[in-house]
């Protein structure tokens, strides 16, 4: 929704990311199938930026893909925190599980493979940040299924808002687009949570747990 070459400028004027998220940013490039999921480099610094200011003591993700919005936002946990992130696709799991080993955070991530409906249910505690970026006819169950694990002050943070601007195209019918726009207004009318849909890259939408 912003030029190329503005997202570029605004990248080289943000804190270079390191060395191992651009080589994993690389590997996905050259590897992994629809690259573009990975949230990369300015996504990436602002998610590791609203971590380290929440502080987290237990963070879930759900859809990790090939790891790296996981190792942003593992940036921000706390002594002895932990990332919990949610996968369907077994085949990524050796990048994700290399790039996690490589890094300063492979203790306090864990990896759990599989249906983040079936999974979510069994996960303890209480999440002081959700990262909601998988598959988008799911976006209401995932946040109707974290809402009662997160703790009171906490951040949700829901991924491709505005799904490459097509919530505001009429004709488009698609299920994505339309999971989307329905989460969005289900979203809207939600008095419990303070809510910014963000026209930041894909659309990030910000939500307090007020209460
Ligand atoms: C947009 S990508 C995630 C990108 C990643 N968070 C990042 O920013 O680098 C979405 C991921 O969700 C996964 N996914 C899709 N449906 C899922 C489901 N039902 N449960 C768990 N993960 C799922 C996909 O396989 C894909 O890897």
């Amino acid at each position: 929704m912003i030029t190329k070459e503005l997202e570029e400028y605004a990248a080289i004027n943000s804190t270079p990311e390191s060395e191992l998220l651009k080589q994993l940013w690389r590997e996905t490039y050259l590897k992994v199938l629809s690259p573009g999921m990975l949230s990369g480099h300015l996504q990436g610094r602002l998610l590791s930026m609203l971590s380290h200011l929440t502080q987290p003591r237990q963070i879930l993700e759900i859809g990790t893909f090939t790891g790296y919005s996981a190792l942003c936002l593992a940036e921000g946990l706390t002594e002895g925190g932990i990332l919990h992130t949610v996968e369907v696709d077994p085949e990524l799991v050796e990048i994700i599980t290399r790039y996690f080993k490589a890094s300063a955070y492979n203790e306090k991530i864990k990896l759990h493979i599989g249906k983040a409906l079936e999974v979510i249910p069994n996960l303890t505690g209480v999440f002081d940040l959700v990262f909601i970026d998988a598959d988008k006819e799911n976006y209401i169950n995932y946040y109707d299924l974290i809402f009662d694990k997160v703790k009171p002050g906490g951040l949700i943070l829901v991924d491709n808002t505005l799904w490459h601007g097509n919530v505001l195209k009429k004709s488009d019918k698609g299920k994505e687009t339309t999971a989307i726009r329905a989460f969005n207004e289900y979203l809207k009318n939600d008095v419990r949570v303070e809510k910014v849909l963000m026209p930041f890259r894909d659309g990030l939408t910000m939500i307090y747990k007020s209460r």
